[in-house]
């Protein structure tokens, strides 16, 4: 299912939390939105899954609007919508296999179906024979596990992922986006990924909004904004996913003025060998290393260029030329 956004707005008082935000999300994509703490990122799903009316704009899924709902059309329409939570928000009452249920038994959905489709979800989220287990015995990616076999009981369309991985590690982050990949490809689903981690928009988006202060200030294939970033907001996620990297090796921790980006085929092209013999440029490389973006190999490099500031911009230029994207870091961010 195709979302589309127009002109969307929600104050809380003199805040504009969501401010004139209008963005398709094309059907069967992971669709990133990322922006730091206060963004308006929740504000944001909260208006588009129906869950809060915008003060102004539209909300559509594929041609029907659904912002102006009457109360009977709305559970209707939520019911095309599954959420997942940083927090999970399962029931600690209950079992694995009686969260999975809750949904199905809330649509008085009937007991061998129920039954059964719990089965299958508990299989497909990868905990078969765990339906018994007290969600106290679950780690935090089973709970998550839970949650998504949760939120798909009923077969929505869409996913909500709000913050879905922000408090699991690493590789239990990578297991669960690994698993709401295979799932969006298995139902065709739209999944609404939240965020405020630039990995989770590289390993698992095809496409990305950058939310700043209630505004879109970027948006496009992940592939293309992690080439050539244009805004501040969106070079600085993608220097904090620079220094964690771990594909990246960093041997100085000082200096490094320039980070520069190579994409696909200019990753073994001398460019930096003809770069120096041509402008006389001298490159003290502090770190470098290759990530794997939306399936595309990217390289990145960071180094001071010298030996003075004509030079350097010399081959900055050159470097531009010939496709590589070069940022300068800011003066007063050093
Ligand atoms: N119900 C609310 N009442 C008043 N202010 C709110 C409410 N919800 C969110 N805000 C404010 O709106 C802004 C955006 O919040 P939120 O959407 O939660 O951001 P994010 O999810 O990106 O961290 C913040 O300044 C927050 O304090
Ligand atoms: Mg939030």
């Amino acid at each position: 299912m195709e979302i589309r956004l127009k002109n969307l707005r929600r104050n809380y008082g003199a805040l504009h939390a969501v401010d004139d935000v209008s963005l398709v999300i094309p059907s069967n994509t992971v669709y990133g939105i990322i922006g730091k703490s206060g963004a308006g990122k929740s504000t944001l799903v909260r208006l588009v899954s129906m869950l809060e009316r915008p003060d102004n704009g539209e909300v559509y899924y594929d041609e029907k609007r659904v912002d102006n709902l009457s109360k009977a059309d709305l559970i209707e329409a939520r019911r095309k919508i599954g959420m997942i939570f940083q927090t999970f928000n399962l029931f600690s009452s209950r079992n694995a296999e009686q969260n999975i249920a809750y949904p199905m038994e809330i649509c008085h959905m009937e007991k061998g179906y129920i039954k059964k489709r719990t089965e299958e979800l508990l299989s497909l989220v990868g905990l078969e024979g765990r339906g018994k287990a007290p969600i106290s015995t679950l780690s935090g990616g089973q709970k998550q596990r839970v949650a998504i076999a949760r939120a798909l009981a009923i077969n929505p369309s869409i996913l909500f992922c709000d913050e879905a991985t922000s408090a699991l590690d690493p590789q239990t982050t990578r297991a669960i986006l690994a698993l709401i990949k295979e799932i969006q490809k298995k139902m065709n689903l739209t999944v609404v990924m939240i965020t405020h981690q630039m990995e989770v928009v590289r390993d698992a988006c095809d496409r990305v909004a950058v939310l700043d202060s209630g505004h879109i200030v970027e948006e496009g294939l992940v592939s293309d904004i992690f080439s050539s970033p244009k805004s501040d907001v969106t070079k600085d996620f993608l220097s904090s996913l620079t220094n964690v990297q771990e594909s990246i090796v960093r041997w100085s921790k000082d200096g490094g003025h320039y980070t520069l980006r190579f994409r696909g085929n200019s990753t073994d092209e001398p460019i930096i060998s003809s770069v120096s013999k041509e402008t006389g440029a001298v490159f003290n490389i502090r770190a470098a290393g290759v990530q794997n973006v939306s399936g595309e190999e990217m390289g990145v490099m960071i180094t001071d260029i010298g030996p003075d500031e004509a030079v350097a911009a010399a081959a900055v230029s050159m470097l531009r030329d010939m496709g590589v994207t070069v940022e300068e870091e800011k003066k007063e961010a050093r």
